[in-house]
């Protein structure tokens, strides 16, 4: 067998090394995991403040990327050749703040591991104090707060994001039982035996992997929370949006279930419920034109499946998004299964309607039953990664 990369071997002499690369066997007391998507620009003064602050050794970086576009991961493995502190793990197929997170604090074998943006929003300096309260014993989990003394959120966020932030913090203290008041903080330290342990646990997808974190750790994890100022930006877009949202409550959903409701569920329910409403839009155009139920119940279940498939294709599904020639093929995926459960929707309301149950009632009847179904399918075969 041949290896048919390149001819050239890698180079084993690194180039000419920074201080702070003869540290390479020191103790490692602290691992700093750093997801990135499309952080390019921050990514070296990130590095610069943090040695700032912890000084030559005793940390590690672990820069975890999601293969992005920008090359984070290249220029992440260049500064990790000059500087054995750091060191990257690129992720290819797959997208994800909180597996990112995942997978980086599981590569540190350091007693203690902190999470932090790498677009320079949290505030690096409270490191040494957020380690120090860990060390003493006294807590298993420092979070970095917005919502205690010395912390705010004045230049990073805009009035609409703070009055979401707040609302979604009080939703979730309710939700986690838990005292810290960020549950939506990104920014935190954790031994990591502790976060050994309850890993296996954690959801992968989603953004919120400290809400999970707290909900998952529940009645068992000493907490303390540090402030801070959350900044502005350095460069570079945020990536959280409507599907960041819908996740969160998917992930609410899946704790207070205990786990039997799939964290996609609730963003594919809502579109379910969209479709609902497509349905009985084209369901009164059908009436309208004059058709009679049956047909005009098919017809309106048509229009839903393509909605559906789209919006889903657009949110639920993202990471496994099928575009092209993908896309059709998934379409006529997903209409044959949703065609074996509309028979029986169809069949469902056809039935209800010759019971007298009026048009609505029917119609809705035959709707709810392929919810579930179309789930469970959907995300086995059409989506399947
Ligand atoms: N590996 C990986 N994969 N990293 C990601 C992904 C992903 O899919 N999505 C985002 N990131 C990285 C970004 O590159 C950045 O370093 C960090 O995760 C946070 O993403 P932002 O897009 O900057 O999020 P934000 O600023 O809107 O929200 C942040 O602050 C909130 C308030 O504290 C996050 O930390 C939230 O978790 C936090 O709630
Ligand atoms: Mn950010």
């Amino acid at each position: 067998m041949t290896l048919a990369f390149s001819s050239a071997p890698p180079r084993e002499s690194a180039p000419a090394q920074t201080p702070g690369a003869e540290t390479r066997l020191a103790h490692v007391l602290l691992t700093i995991v750093v997801p990135t998507f499309n952080e390019r620009d921050n990514l070296r003064e990130l590095v610069r403040r943090v040695g700032a602050t912890l000084g030559p050794t005793g940390w590690e970086i672990i820069v975890v990327d999601d293969d992005s576009p920008d090359g984070t991961h290249a220029l992440a493995k260049s500064i990790a050749r000059r500087d054995p502190r750091v060191r990257c793990i690129r992720r290819v197929g797959r997208r994800g703040l909180a597996g990112a997170c995942i997978e980086g604090m599981l590569a540190s074998s350091a007693p203690y591991v902190a999470v932090m943006d790498g677009d320079l929003q949290h505030d690096e300096s409270i490191l040494p104090q957020m380690l120090a309260r860990l060390r003493d014993g006294g807590a298993d989990l420092a979070v970095g707060s917005r919502h205690v003394e010395g912390g705010g959120s004045g230049e990073g966020f805009n009035a609409l994001r703070k009055t979401i932030s707040d609302g979604a913090i009080r939703l979730a203290g309710l939700a986690l039982k838990t005292d810290v008041r960020d549950t939506m903080s990104g920014f935190f330290m954790i031994r990591r035996d502790v976060a050994e342990e309850l890993a296996p646990r954690l959801c992968t997808e989603g953004f919120k992997i400290l809400a999970d974190i707290l909900a998952t750790g529940a009645g068992r994890l000493r907490t303390t929370e540090v402030g801070y100022q959350f900044r502005a930006r350095l460069a570079g877009d945020s990536k959280l949006d409507a599907k960041v949202a819908l996740d969160f409550f998917g992930l609410l959903l899946h704790k207070a279930t205990r786990g039997a409701a799939p964290v996609g569920f609730v963003s594919f329910a809502l579109v379910g419920m969209s479709g609902v409403f497509v349905h009985f839009l084209a369901l009164w155009a059908a009436h309208a034109a004059g058709a009679s139920f049956v047909p005009a119940q098919a017809f309106a279940t048509a229009c839903a499946i393509f909605s559906n498939y789209n919006l889903n294709n657009l949110l639920t599904y993202r990471s496994a998004r099928r575009r092209g020639a993908a896309w059709l093929r998934g379409l006529a995926l997903f209409a044959l299964v949703c065609s074996v459960s509309a028979v029986a929707n169809v069949g469902v309301a056809a039935w209800a309607f010759e019971h007298d149950q009026g048009w609505a009632l029917a119609g809705l009847a035959g709707v709810l039953m392929g919810v579930v179904w179309n789930y469970a399918i959907s995300t086995k075969f059409v989506w399947r990664k």
